[in-house]
């Protein structure tokens, strides 16, 4: 029998109060709209299979073979060889010397991200992260009761970094800094005297860099070299993974290479003792990294050249909207267009007004840290030129009413 003493609500922990993603959150409000009976269209994730793009054939074999060849059971936690070996070579031959025994492979860019930060940041240490960001970073910072220190971007110099920004908040706590470059949300590459800039920053101040460099493979005009060619011997971490570039983000399989300099050593080891804690990450799909990486990459030619033209019509077709304004994004999928709001209204209320009017839903830019009140929305610009044309009608028949 259940007593009111038993019928209680089981409390859950602090820290899930502390921890927010906007990009998911959001799709609890469309659901709603969605029940209502109005068709939504997802622009909140970047997925470019839930949008059409095809995961390569041959990546998609090599999981299918590793399946059937009885590679079913637990791998080395680090990675089976293979992989970590390819990782390897393609860091080394885009000129960031690395070893396979500082290559982790991981469940995405995400659970790399996670290890590091767990390995890196105790308890009310700092880490540097850039505003907007990827919310990711955020959110674990969160979990680990460690504090996010945003620096600027500024959306007046294309999205670079504010370099005097950032060296006004290094304190004894800080302990790292995030580079995301390519750039989510922003879409942003930066040039070499930016990337030297911050090498040289993290270098007075002895901190690590965490090169989110997931979308390394999808700048418009070609590949973008990882940050560490620069200086193979900073104190540099990169991570990337399947999920942009190979169009398998729903295989969950990444990895982070550490670089080779010996202030590192220490680090190697804490991010290899945590990951034995998860036993390793899935075994099959890690088959398909040495495929991706030493096999053919023709879908990347065709896939870049679809989203340089995805880019060109999303940012004319801003452009043209009375009352906004967007950065050209120069890599990725995303775009981050400003909306001038009426006094007293936030991003979020344009983004809601925005989903229930027209049924399509972005992400606000206070998601990604950004103060609510500038009218930032981050746009996944992966739907098909004829649809996104569409979307783009709503959009400015929408902000037309909604300015007025
Ligand atoms: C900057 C950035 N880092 C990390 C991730 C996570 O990617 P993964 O699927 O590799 O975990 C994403 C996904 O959108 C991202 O945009």
């Amino acid at each position: 029998m259940h007593t009111a003493k038993t019928l209680r609500t089981i409390p859950t922990a602090a820290r899930v109060h502390r921890f927010t993603y906007a990009i998911r959150n959001i799709v609890a409000e469309a659901q709603k709209v969605e029940a209502a009976g109005k068709r939504v269209r997802y622009l909140n994730i970047g997925d470019p299979v839930a949008f059409g793009f095809q995961t390569p054939p041959h990546l998609v074999d090599a999981v299918e073979r590793a399946m059937r060849d009885g590679h079913n059971n637990y791998g080395p936690s680090p990675g089976i060889p293979v992989a970590r070996e390819a990782v390897a070579a393609e860091y080394s031959k885009n000129g960031f010397p690395v070893t396979p025994e500082r290559v982790c492979i991981t469940a995405g860019t995400s659970e790399g991200i996670e290890l590091a930060l767990s390995a890196i940041v105790d308890d009310g240490g700092e880490v540097l992260v850039p505003m907007p960001t990827y919310p990711l970073y955020t959110a674990v910072l969160a979990k680990l009761s460690a504090r996010a220190k945003y620096y600027r971007l500024d959306p007046n110099r294309r999205w670079l970094p504010d370099l005097d920004h950032l060296k006004t908040l290094v304190t004894p706590d800080t302990r790292a800094l995030v580079v995301i470059d390519p750039n989510n949300p922003t879409g942003a590459v930066y040039p070499n005297d930016t990337r030297r800039a911050l090498l040289a920053f993290a270098e007075d101040h002895g901190l690590v860099i965490l090169a989110d460099e997931v979308y390394g493979d999808l700048g418009f005009d070609g590949p973008v070299a990882p940050l560490g060619l620069l200086d193979p011997d900073a104190a540099i971490i990169s991570f990337s993974s399947l999920s942009k570039a190979y169009l398998a983000p729903g295989w969950r399989t990444g990895w982070m290479a550490i670089g080779r300099s010996p202030r590192l050593d220490d680090v190697v080891a804490a991010v290899k003792k945590l990951a034995d804690g998860r036993l390793c990450s899935t075994v099959p799909m890690q088959y398909a990294i040495a495929e991706a990486l030493t096999g053919n990459r023709s879908h990347q030619i065709a896939f870049r050249r679809d989203l340089k033209a995805r880019a060109n019509l999303t940012i004319a077709r801003l452009r043209a909207m009375p009352g906004v304004t967007c950065v050209e994004p120069t890599a990725a999928f995303y775009a981050m267009p400003r909306v001038a709001l009426p006094p007293g209204r936030t991003d979020e209320d344009y983004v809601k007004a925005l989903l229930h009017s027209t049924g399509v839903l972005c992400v606000y830019g206070s998601g990604f840290g950004l103060p609510a009140e500038e009218g930032f929305l981050r746009i996944v610009f992966l739907a098909p030129l004829d649809e996104l044309s569409e979307i783009y009608d709503l959009m400015a028949g929408f902000t037309a009413e909604y300015l007025s």
